[in-house]
């Protein structure tokens, strides 16, 4: 793991990184692309959830008691559909008692403004939460920061943001607006191309991963 800035990760981990080269390949057909992405997604989560509370809790083995650990945190899911799927899967196999809210964004394909059409939020959340944001694409951040501030208006401060490849406009443009937030991402990449996609990047990851 490498720390391009004290709150963004990069997974260099080989496995991490083969799996992402492989969707990068444009020849890499859907059917693949969707399952090394769930494999790529269940490696970042686990690396971004490494720093979940946890407390002692004892346990009895066949020979007897032994010392244990239970997680304390109050753990929620965001994944920003469409293409966040695939990492709120991963997350849930860890986690089956995490919350999962989905949140429903789409970038308008001129403006590049990213346009809510989802979003079911209880009314109040325990401040101390710890929200996963999951989008495998972090490109000019307009999602990013849409979602998370869903969570900020209701005064949770802790906040994480896991994807795949990130372009260095929208790790500024999220850190400008929340410093705190930490990412974990498989690579940050060169640049975002006048389409506002990121160069190399591995294309539109909700189309590869849905076939559309
Ligand atoms: C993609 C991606 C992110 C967003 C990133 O979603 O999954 O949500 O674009 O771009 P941004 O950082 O510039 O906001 P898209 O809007 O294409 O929707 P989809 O997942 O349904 O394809
Ligand atoms: N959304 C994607 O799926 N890919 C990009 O490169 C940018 C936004």
């Amino acid at each position: 793991m490498t720390s391009t800035a004290t709150s963004v990760q990069v997974c260099d981990h080989p496995l991490i990184q083969q799996l992402l080269t492989r969707l990068r390949d444009y020849q890499t057909p859907s059917g693949e692309f969707r399952r090394r992405a769930a494999q790529m997604a269940r490696f970042l989560v686990y690396e971004a959830m490494k720093e979940l509370g946890t407390r002692p809790a004892g346990v009895e083995t066949p020979l007897g008691p032994a010392k244990g650990t239970v997680l304390s945190d109050y753990v929620i899911l965001a994944p920003v559909l469409r293409a966040g799927l695939i990492l709120s899967e991963a997350a849930q196999e860890l986690l089956p008692n995490a919350r999962t809210y989905h949140i429903g964004l789409r970038r308008d394909e001129e403006t590049l403004q990213a346009i809510s059409y989802y979003a079911k939020l209880p009314d109040a959340l325990p401040p101390e939460s710890r929200v996963y944001v999951l989008d495998p694409m972090l490109a000019t951040g307009g999602s990013a920061v849409a979602a998370i501030s869903l969570f900020a208006e209701l005064g949770v401060n802790t906040v994480h943001l896991v994807s795949f490849v990130a372009a260095p406009e929208g790790i500024q443009r999220v850190h400008e607006k929340f410093p705190q937030v930490k990412i974990t991402t498989g690579a940050v990449d060169d640049h975002l191309n006048e389409h506002g996609y990121i160069v190399p990047g591995l294309g539109d990851a909700g189309d590869r991963l849905f076939g559309t």
